[in-house]
């Protein structure tokens, strides 16, 4: 089946070195230390490419040599968005690279039967209409759960949002892409399929299961 979606707000972080964790990650012997860690790397390097537009502006400053003229980030402010439970391992590698974004947490499911979202546990910055959303969460598989989530940020005010996920499907890919006109999905891998479960084929398997070690 192929599925069609808007390829301009897509972004496919194919660099050598993120394709190559991604296939550890992938190994069903690979071990949660290992999955952890590689989680939080490959969320440093996306954030990195889902970070390239920020506006810079230049500043002065004086190394050992002489005064110049450098660049710096023009005032963008920040907030990384886990959804629980699985986005939380994305959380380190995202602080690593913007030390001073703040971090608000999201846990919403949506029902089945009537498709409304819920949130049942939502604490987001006071100021998140201010501020540049990455919503992180490693797997995109129906798109519920990132549709609920960014439905819940616009209803907060937030204009700017980004999804970053390690793995996607393409149905979920188009369901998000579909509910929100404005969003950007960033992701390491467009992967075939959902199988009737609702796990990303080939995949990983469960990514919260396999950071937490709960199977
Ligand atoms: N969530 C996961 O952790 N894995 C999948 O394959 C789909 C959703």
């Amino acid at each position: 089946m192929s599925v069609e979606f808007d390829q301009s707000r897509l972004t496919v972080v194919d660099h050598p070195m993120v394709q190559h964790k991604l296939t550890i990650m992938r190994d069903v012997k690979t071990g949660s230390k290992q999955f952890r860690e590689l989680v939080k790397e490959l969320a440093l390097f996306e954030g990195y490419e889902a970070t390239r537009d920020f506006p810079l502006e230049d500043v002065e400053v004086t190394t050992p040599i002489c005064t110049t003229t450098a660049k710096q980030i023009a005032g963008r402010k920040v907030a990384i968005i886990p959804i629980l439970r699985a986005g939380l391992g994305m959380v380190d590698g995202m602080l690593e690279l913007i030390p001073a974004a703040r971090v608000g947490h999201v846990g919403m499911y949506r029902d089945e039967e009537t498709h409304e979202p819920h949130e049942y546990y939502c604490k987001v910055p006071a100021d998140i209409d201010q501020r540049t959303c990455l919503v992180v969460d490693p797997m995109l598989a129906t798109g519920g759960s990132a549709t609920a989530a960014i439905e819940y940020l616009r209803s907060q005010g937030v204009k700017d949002v980004r999804l970053l996920v390690l793995i996607a499907a393409p149905e979920g890919i188009k369901a998000v892409l579909d509910a929100d006109p404005d969003v950007r999905v960033y992701t390491c891998s467009v992967d075939e399929r959902l199988n009737e479960n609702a796990y990303i084929v080939p995949g990983l398997g469960d990514a919260g299961d396999r950071i937490f070690g709960t199977k």
